[in-house]
This record gives structure tokens, C-alpha cells and sequence, in this order.
């Protein structure tokens, strides 16, 4: 019943475009395309007059589960009639837009920026929070009445790493969690990782089913036999962690002990991309160097970022330096977690595999089962899905600030001192 609905929104949009272009033909054709054109207007208009009059006259309990699910995407600022400008906050067009152009399963959700599009704040179905918003706002301050059949939900595309969250209110206010992690309600990760035989999504999830039994592939034996350096490393930024720069050193330092070297590409560096193009750098990369090193900016939980997707689709092995855990972003077997290995026996094993082209083949053979596509920030039928799946049950995200950022004791507390420090001085 609902699907059907979905089908038949859809479809009047592209009849609509369609009709337009072929009205320019001739005068016959322009009467009866006027006829059409009224009757569709007709068709196009009614179930918004129907839907608007709905939302005016009626309360919440009165909707039926086939309406527009209407989603608020809540800022600090004062709501004006604004149709939002790029920003940080507005990575979503407002409207059914975004839903139809990203060809979700669902597109019956509507996203507003503007409170005032519903008279009554109750009649959203949701009411998106940002984490830079909620970083700076008072929820008991907050301009908007919610009703407990309303879920609010907390949303981040950026590290806890950031931004930890202090105020104890926030502890229960949440309904349902949209961020990077896994443990998500709706978990958007900056990746998607496809099953090559059928397409199918596999990843990454809680517990990513991979495949346990791997068939060898000879596939790259001669494209491994052509490489000649050891490992390299492509940069897109200038600015590095100082953690990272004390822990490359180190790296490189301990290769040139077995005469083997790093090298770094980036607009900062020595090394400078092939045209200043990455891509041009990946392609280099593939051909003449047997490793990688992929580093995440922050080392928080499930934090695996887009470029992982570049290292990912180049045959050179991974060496990450990131989370602690891995397990559900890669294959078992296809790379080589840096925080798991000293120092000197992460070279060896750099030594021992370079060495040992048929060992080294072992570690593409995952390329058979998977591939992996950057997944656009934007993303937005998740939450309509989910939207759209919710029985009614009554969910709040319990421990909040603790699910968000596990050492957030201690952030608060810092940031407590260094606020009094500031102030004082
Ligand atoms: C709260 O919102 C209403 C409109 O929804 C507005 O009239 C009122 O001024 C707002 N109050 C504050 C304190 O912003
Ligand atoms: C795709 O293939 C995998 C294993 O080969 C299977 O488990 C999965 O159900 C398939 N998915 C679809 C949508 O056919
Ligand atoms: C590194 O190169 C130097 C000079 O070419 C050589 O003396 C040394 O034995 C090499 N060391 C290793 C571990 O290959
Ligand atoms: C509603 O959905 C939740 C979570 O998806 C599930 O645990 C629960 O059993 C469902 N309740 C009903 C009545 O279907
Ligand atoms: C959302 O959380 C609030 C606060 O805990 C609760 O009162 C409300 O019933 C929840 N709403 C839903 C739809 O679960």
C-alpha cells in the first residue's frame, strides 16, 4: 500500500517534465497538451491542497502512515523563511528533492529548515539536531514544543573527537542516534563496501559477514612482480598530527635500515603527484610500490574515512593507522594494522613480504568478493527508510554523552579547566 503511493508520487514528477518538453510542437498539439496540462495540474496540486488542509485542520493523531514525513533539521540560529545557503548545516536540499535525486526506496520525506512550515511543532515527525548545533545549544532553552510520539535524533558526520558532549540534559533527549559510528540507529559511514558477484551491499555493519573461505587469485602476479618500492604515502592536506609525524619518522628511520624508503606525495612535500592530480598518484602508486600507509585524521571508533575507498581500489597493501579495530571496514587478510605491530617487527614483516611475492598475493585475494565506493555525506534515504519502518515503539538513546565519546569524563573536565584558565588570564 505504501510502496504503491511512493510509485505513483514518483511518477507524476517525470510525467510532468516529460509533458512540458514535448508541448512546443504545433497548435493541435497545444490544445490538447493545455487540456492535459490542467487536468495534470489538477492531479499535481490536489493531493498537496488535501495534504496542507490536513496539517492545518487536523492533529497528529489524525495523519495516516502514507503521508509526508515531515523532517525539521533544527538550528541554534533564528528560523527565518530561509532557504538555507551552503554550509556545513545544509548538506541537505530542502523538500522531497534530495530523497528523489538520491532514488531512495522511500522518497515520502520532506525535509524543512523552517519550523514555521507545520503550525504546530508537534507535527514533525522528526527534528534533526546537528552536533554543532547541539554543542551550543541549552536544551531547556530550546524554542519548540515535542510531543512524545516525535523522535528527535542526533545527528554527526564528524568525529566525537571534536567536539565531546558535556551537558547532562542531553542524556535522555535523544531518540534515535545518525552518525559515522556503527552502533548508530541509522549508522552512516563515509563508505559502502559491494559484494563485486551480485552488487549487494555487505558493509560496513556491526559484525560485516565476510567471506571465510578465499580462493587464491594469481590475477596480479605479474603487476606485483613489476613493483620496485617499498611504501608510500599520499597526502591531500598540508598539516599533519604531530602524533603522526613522530610516528612516521620513526617508520622511515626504521626502513632505511633495510634500505628501504618512505615516500610522501602531497602539495606539501617533496614528492608531488603526477599533475598535481591524486588519482595520477594512486595509479603510480599501484604500479611501483608493494605498500601504502592510510591514516585517519582522529583515532575514534569506526572512523574510517573516504580514503579509504582510494586505497582500497589500488593494489598496494594498506598499512592504517586509525581505530584500534578495523574488522568490519576490511576484509580479513588485506591489510596490515599498524597499532597491532612494534615498530621494528612492522618493518620485518614490510621486509618479509617484498621478499615473498607469493605471500603478498594473499593479501589481494579479497579483491574477488568486494569493492568499496565512497558513500556521499549526503546521504539521506537511510533516515527516510527508517522513517518509514518505525512501528510506534518508544526508543531514547540512554547514556548519551558516554555512547558518543567514552572518554567524554575526562574532555568535559579539561574542557572545564581550560575555560577557567581562559577566563582568568
Ligand atoms: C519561539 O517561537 C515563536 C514562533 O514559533 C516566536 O513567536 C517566539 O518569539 C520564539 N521565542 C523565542 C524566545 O525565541
Ligand atoms: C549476493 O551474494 C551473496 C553471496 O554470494 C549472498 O549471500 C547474498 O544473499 C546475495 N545478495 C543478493 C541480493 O542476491
Ligand atoms: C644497504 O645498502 C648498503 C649500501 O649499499 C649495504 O652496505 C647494506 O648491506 C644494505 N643493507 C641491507 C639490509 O640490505
Ligand atoms: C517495533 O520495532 C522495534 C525495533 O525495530 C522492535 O524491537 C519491536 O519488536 C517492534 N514492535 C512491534 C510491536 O512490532
Ligand atoms: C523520545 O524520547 C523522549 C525522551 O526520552 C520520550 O519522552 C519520547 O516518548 C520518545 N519518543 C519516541 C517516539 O520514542
Amino acid at each position: 500500500m505504501r510502496d504503491k503511493k511512493d510509485k505513483s508520487m514518483y511518477t507524476y514528477h517525470i510525467k510532468d517534465m516529460v509533458f512540458v518538453s514535448n508541448c512546443k510542437k504545433n497548435f493541435l498539439k497545444i490544445t490538447v497538451c493545455c487540456v492535459f496540462g490542467i487536468v495534470g495540474l489538477i492531479v499535481m496540486i490536489l493531493p498537496h491542497v488535501l495534504m496542507s488542509s490536513h496539517v492545518v485542520h487536523h492533529r497528529r493523531s489524525t495523519r495516516y502512515p502514507t503521508d509526508l514525513k515531515y523532517i525539521l533539521f533544527w538550528s541554534h540560529k533564528k528560523h527565518k523563511n530561509l532557504i538555507p545557503t551552503l554550509s556545513r548545516l545544509t548538506e541537505f536540499q530542502p523538500g522531497q528533492k534530495t530523497f528523489i535525486d538520491q532514488k531512495c526506496r522511500h522518497i515520502n520525506c520532506y525535509i524543512t529548515y523552517n519550523k514555521k512550515t507545520l503550525t504546530n511543532d508537534e507535527d514533525f515527525d522528526a527534528v534533526v539536531f546537528d552536533l554543532n548545533t547541539v554543542a551550543k545549544m541549552d536544551v531547556n532553552l530550546l524554542n519548540l514544543t515535542r510531543s512524545p510520539e516525535q523522535l528527535y535524533i542526533f545527528r554527526s558526520s564528524e568525529t566525537s573527537d571534536k567536539y565531546p558532549l558535556c551537558d547532562h540534559d542531553l542524556e535522555h533527549f535523544f531518540n534515535w542516534t545518525w552518525t559515522y559510528k556503527l552502533s548508530s540507529d541509522i549508522p552512516q559511514p563515509f563508505l559502502t563496501i559491494y559484494n563485486t558477484m551480485n552488487h549487494s551491499i555487505v558493509g560496513p555493519t556491526i559484525n560485516t559477514p565476510w567471506v571465510t573461505i578465499v580462493k587464491k587469485t594469481r590475477k596480479y602476479a605479474n603487476k606485483i612482480r613489476q613493483k620496485n618500492k617499498a611504501v608510500a604515502w599520499i597526502l591531500t592536506k598540508c598539516r599533519l598530527k604531530s602524533k603522526h609525524e613522530d610516528y612516521i619518522r620513526e617508520f622511515r628511520y626504521e626502513l632505511s635500515r633495510y634500505n628501504y624508503t618512505l615516500d610522501i606525495y602531497g602539495p606539501c612535500s617533496a614528492n608531488k603527484c603526477p599533475g598535481g592530480s591524486a588519482l595520477k598518484c594512486y595509479k603510480m602508486l599501484e604500479k611501483d610500490y608493494f605498500f601504502q600507509i592510510v591514516v585517519e585524521e582522529y583515532l575514534t571508533e569506526d572512523y574510517v574515512t573516504e580514503v579509504m575507498v582510494s586505497a582500497m581500489s589500488h593494489l598496494a597493501i594498506p598499512i592504517v593507522l586509525g581505530p584500534n579495530d578495523y574488522s568490519n571496514f576490511l576484509p580479513p587478510g588485506s591489510y596490515i594494522n599498524a597499532q597491532t605491530f612494534s615498530m621494528p617487527k612492522l618493518v620485518a614483516l614490510v621486509d618479509y613480504l617484498i621478499r615473498n611475492p607469493d605471500m603478498y598475493e594473499y593479501f589481494l585475494d579479497w579483491k574477488k568478493y568486494y569493492y568499496y565506493k565512497v558513500r556521499p555525506r549526503s546521504y539521506v534515504c537511510d533516515l527516510c527508510q527508517k522513517l518509514n519502518e518505525f512501528n510506534g515503539t518508544s526508543v531514547t538513546v540512554r547514556h548519551f554523552r558516554h555512547w558518543w565519546d567514552p572518554d567524554y569524563k575526562d574532555e568535559c573536565q579539561r574542557l572545564r579547566l581550560f575555560k577557567l584558565f581562559n577566563t582568568e588570564t
